[in-house]
């Protein structure tokens, strides 16, 4: 209900910034106030589960040399992998050679080094030990997955630019929640490979795992289905405000999904059904039950599309389509959507979405829809994605929780908080503000293991911050929107709740706005943070 509840938007607006103002009013303008000096251990973003500074520290220089080479077989080539991604991401800030070698025979010698040990204690799956001291830094971990979380956390412990000193110490560290996930919805304002890719690196460094991309909508279709050629063909071509538009080819994705692999970040594509299909029912007839193709749509309006339900024709659609696109996939999720279908019968959304699901487990396949799937019938193991805020109706939160004792995973996207599409106050230029506007305070200070009545921290998979393009066709306004407040998420989704705290969140924040700079990443600047 974007769009609907934007024409109430002032009314809603001014009364979220009165509440914001009220709750976060003591610390809300740090004018003039200076950073915090921290300590590098104390700067870690997003904090983690222990560090401790201790003994002399590692001189990283010109001779330098990461150490792979440390496991056997099919490991050993991909923490190779993940060792030569961090020499590069190491190279360009430092200027240093530091080549990367295999070190089975070699493994107590100088550097930085790359351990796999399956049987290291308390580490789970992303889990990792870093360890330095003047003779090297060790990085060890159960998975490679965990290597390439310890090495980017060795990122944010090397000097910003050149050689310098890692101190010595000790980091422990797992995420809190197995999901930790950005959207991009690539519909409404297209983006390149290329775009989406910058965006996965600015992400992956602060241990983001997921990236759920929004494939489809009223306004465009972005992926190439060879069953129904003309979805990208004609559906592409178009996006909000009459632009061109564009999509991604087969091999365009599958380059994305290695891409974003290699940084440990699945891929979970959404084709948003049975509303949010108008661009599909501009490209074929046959999906409208009136037989008439739909003009292509270029405005921001939700809910007037809906899939035709009764034919079977819509059926052979959703099973090619999403069949392409699991084989496509490595992931084990599938989005159907499932939000504002509001031209949509009931009973019909929930017999649509009973024989969606169905298609998704036929391809092996995990069910991820928007929560709106709780007032139908979620599927055995279905994921729901909550997307209310502090105003949505007390049944449909209820309805969620219901899902949720019934053993639903849910990820909790709450638009007052985590719509990175939502201005920051009155003065945002970019982005809408219908569920209020959402400062980096207010992104940041929740506890998504008791946000919602009746969902236990053990039923949330994890959080989701959402990046809808209604208004967003540029990577400067992209950018602007998702930084700083996607550094929230990532401490919410990986910190331990005891580490969460707004008072050095924004400290720690201010810290990483000089490594922001150096990745040439536009962001909000903040007033409730003092950068430097
Ligand atoms: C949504 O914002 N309609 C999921």
């Amino acid at each position: 209900m974007r769009v609907l509840r934007r024409t109430l938007g002032t009314l809603l607006v001014l009364g979220a910034a009165v509440s914001c103002t009220a709750a976060h009013g003591d610390d809300a303008k740090p004018r003039g106030e200076r950073p915090a000096a921290l300590a590098p251990y104390e700067r870690l973003l997003p904090a983690p589960a222990s560090a401790r500074a201790a003994g002399p520290g590692y001189a990283f220089g010109a001779g330098t040399v990461i150490r792979t080479g440390l496991a056997d077989g099919a490991a050993a080539d991909e923490v190779r992998q993940v060792g030569e991604l961090l020499a590069e991401q190491l190279r360009g800030p430092s200027g240093l050679p530091l080549p990367v070698v295999d070190a089975a025979d070699d493994k107590d010698a100088d550097g930085i080094r790359l351990r796999l040990d399956e049987d290291a204690a308390g580490l789970g799956r992303e889990g990792y030990r870093l360890e330095t001291a003047a003779s090297g830094v060790t990085l060890t971990a159960r998975t490679p997955a965990g290597l390439f979380h310890a090495g980017q956390t060795l990122r944010q412990l090397v000097p910003l630019s050149g050689p310098g000193t890692v101190p010595g110490g000790t980091v422990t560290d797992a995420p809190r929640f197995a999901y930790r996930g950005a959207m991009l919805d690539i519909a409404r304002h297209f983006f390149t490979v290329e775009q989406v890719k910058r965006y996965v690196d600015q992400l992956a460094q602060y241990k983001v795992n997921a990236l759920h991309l929004h494939l489809t909508d009223d306004q465009g279709w972005r992926i190439a289905i060879d069953a129904w050629p003309r979805l990208a063909e004609y559906g592409g071509g178009s996006e909000v405000g009459g632009g061109p538009g564009g999509y991604w080819t087969k091999e365009d994705y599958r380059e994305l999904v290695a891409y974003a692999g290699a940084r440990y970040v699945d891929v979970v594509p959404e084709i948003d059904m049975p509303g949010h299909v108008n661009a599909a029912q501009a490209s074929y007839a046959e999906l409208n039950c009136d037989g008439k193709a739909r003009e292509r749509y270029t405005g921001i309006k939700v809910g007037f599309s809906s899939l035709c339900v009764g034919k079977e024709r819509t059926y052979e659609f959703v099973d090619e389509v999403l069949g392409e696109l699991a084989r496509l996939t490595p992931g084990r999720y599938l989005h159907i959507g499932g939000d504002e279908a509001l031209s949509t019968p009931a009973a019909d959304y929930a017999a649509f979405m009973d024989r969606a699901q169905k298609t998704v487990g036929r391809y092996g396949k995990t069910v991820v829809a928007w929560h709106q799937l709780a007032t139908a019938r979620p599927a055995k193991g279905a994921v729901l994605q909550y997307w209310g805020h502090d105003r949505t109706a007390a049944a449909d939160k209820a309805a969620v929780a219901a899902a949720a004792k019934a053993g639903h995973p849910v990820i909790l996207s709450p638009a007052d908080r985590l719509y990175l599409d939502m201005k920051y106050d009155r003065a945002t230029k970019p982005g809408l503000a219908w569920a209020g506007y959402v400062p980096v305070q207010r992104a940041y200070a929740w506890n998504p293991g008791s946000y919602l009545p009746g969902v236990a921290e053990s039923s949330v998979l994890g959080v989701e911050a959402p990046l809808w393009t209604e208004t967003i066709g540029t990577r400067g306004d992209l950018e602007y929107m998702a930084f700083p407040r996607v550094l929230g998420l990532s401490e919410l989704g990986w910190s331990p709740a005891s580490a969460l705290d707004w008072t050095s969140y924004r400290q720690r924040l201010s810290a990483q706005g000089p490594r922001l700079d150096a990745q040439d990443i536009t962001f909000y600047r903040a007033p409730d943070v003092p950068w430097s």
